[in-house]
């Protein structure tokens, strides 16, 4: 009798208990303040909130500095049959530099990022620049959706140029047509760096909504791999009735270490259990080869820029060579982990030199490696207990899963940080570089995600 008592008091207490944690859990909205990244002392008068058109523009002398440095570029061989693995081959890369030195036009390049229009605004004290393409036309009676689009590193706003049209000027007059915003994360590209410490994704989510009001929208999609995947759950954590839908195509667990661990553990026994597919044991297991020794061996790079970003970034910022070896290492690791086995990285593969040196260059010419890098080290000096990796996200989410990402997450894992997950999609092929490697399939994911979310809407 009594102990049938003390069980009921205590099943209370704990519902009770749960009750309370859910409770306080919904209630909490994630807030931001306004920032001041400028230069010096936030000044009093209020921020010039202009918008400027901004086109990219280079000189002789840019060039002939850029050729100066590529003659200058002292070789070092690499070890026989070590293809990628030791990190950017040398005899590749004297092709490469070659290609950029004699056949690459950056003139062309920067008519061809001319063709859409660019802007800058300020905002908290630094230039903030974005494309802004609005589709030539438009259907009787409709109007397009907005939708931003985030790069991340070493990547940039041209990233999107292969999928611009396809969302501005879509194929089938069942899709839905976009107007595309694509903003370079503050100190990337033609935005300014941050002259403060601290601006980690938060900030840059916070200015990124600010940017989309600016531009006068009151609800917006916003779709982002890498760094900009984590900015734009930002965004929609922060601005939750603005944020009519998130599209990632990279959503790397943010919650619920404890189930994380378990089900590494017992996950390839027990995958029901865990909610695993095949697909999921397939590219999670054996957690030894895939996650641990992987990780390891290609995480280097974060742990320097998280710590000592100014050192390494220094050399890169005088070495045109350098910093084309650093970038573009990645873009054949990420794109598959297997091309580390091929002479050439399989660079050639899924992307041209031209577009490839294309980001490097606009690396190169607004001098942002250094300040690109800083963002690793203001992620991660804060620790991994912010309150906004701990929210959850309540804006309907859309995620594409490509095979080759760096990390796979199972559905089972999303699910615990985007709670209305509404589109989880295998993907057929595609790696880390999603919008620029397979452009139309990641149209194809987005179009089918917003239709879903704008179907509900209506209703
Ligand atoms: C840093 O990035 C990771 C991965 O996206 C994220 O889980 C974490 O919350 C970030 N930290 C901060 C301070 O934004």
């Amino acid at each position: 009798m009594y102990t049938e008592l003390a069980l009921a008091l205590g099943l209370g207490a704990v519902v009770a208990l749960v009750a309370v944690i859910f409770q306080k859990k919904s209630k909490i909205v994630l807030e931001a303040q306004d920032g001041w990244w400028g230069v010096g002392a936030c000044p009093q008068e209020p921020e010039d909130d202009s918008i400027r058109p901004f086109k990219v523009e280079t000189t002789s002398g840019e060039i002939e500095d850029l050729n100066l440095r590529l003659d200058q570029t002292r070789s070092f061989p690499s070890l026989e049959d070590s293809q990628f693995n030791y990190g950017f081959n040398s005899k590749y890369l004297e092709k490469v530099v070659s290609y950029w030195r004699n056949d690459f036009s950056w003139r062309k390049q920067v008519d061809k990022l001319n063709k859409y229009p660019h802007f800058k605004t300020k905002i908290e004290g630094i230039d903030i620049h974005y494309v802004h393409v609005k589709p030539k036309r438009l259907a009787e009676g409709t109007r397009a959706v907005p939708l931003m689009m985030v790069h991340g590193w070493p990547g940039s706003f041209y990233e999107f140029y292969g999928i611009i049209p396809l969302l501005t000027e879509p194929s089938s007059p069942d899709d839905i047509t976009f107007e595309i915003i694509c903003p370079s994360i503050p100190g990337y590209g033609f935005s300014e760096a941050p002259h403060k410490k601290g601006f980690d994704g938060l900030c840059a989510a916070h200015i990124f909504n600010k940017l989309m009001k600016r531009l006068g929208f009151d609800q917006y999609y916003v779709q982002g791999g890498d760094w900009g995947s984590l900015i734009t759950t930002n965004m929609a954590q922060l601005e939750p009735n603005a944020v009519k839908g998130l599209h990632v195509n990279f959503a790397p667990p943010g919650k619920g270490a404890l189930l994380m661990i378990m089900s590494l553990l017992f996950g390839r026994r027990f995958p029901k259990l865990f909610g695993f597919t095949e697909y999921d044991v397939k590219q999670l297991f054996p957690i030894m080869e895939k996650l641990v020794v992987d990780s390891i061996r290609e995480t280097g790079y974060m742990h320097i820029q998280a710590t000592k970003p100014d050192t390494a970034g220094r050399a890169l910022n005088d070495s045109p060579v350098g910093l084309a070896a650093y970038i573009l290492e990645k873009f054949s690791t990420w794109t598959d982990n297997e091309f580390k086995n091929l002479d050439d990285g399989g660079l050639e593969r899924k992307f041209s030199l031209d577009d490839l040196l294309t980001n490097v260059m606009i690396y190169w010419t607004s001098r942002s490696i250094i300040s690109s890098m800083r963002f690793y080290k203001e992620n991660f000096s804060k620790g991994m207990n912010q309150l906004h990796a701990k929210l959850p996200v309540y804006v309907p989410t859309g995620v594409a899963c490509f095979p080759n990402e760096l990390k796979h997450s199972p559905k089972s894992w999303v699910e615990q940080k985007y709670y209305k997950l509404k589109t989880y999609t295998q993907m057929a092929r595609g790696g880390h570089f999603a919008a620029m490697e397979e452009p139309q399939l990641l149209a194809e994911d987005v179009q089918n995600f917003v239709k879903i979310v704008e179907k509900s809407k209506k209703k």
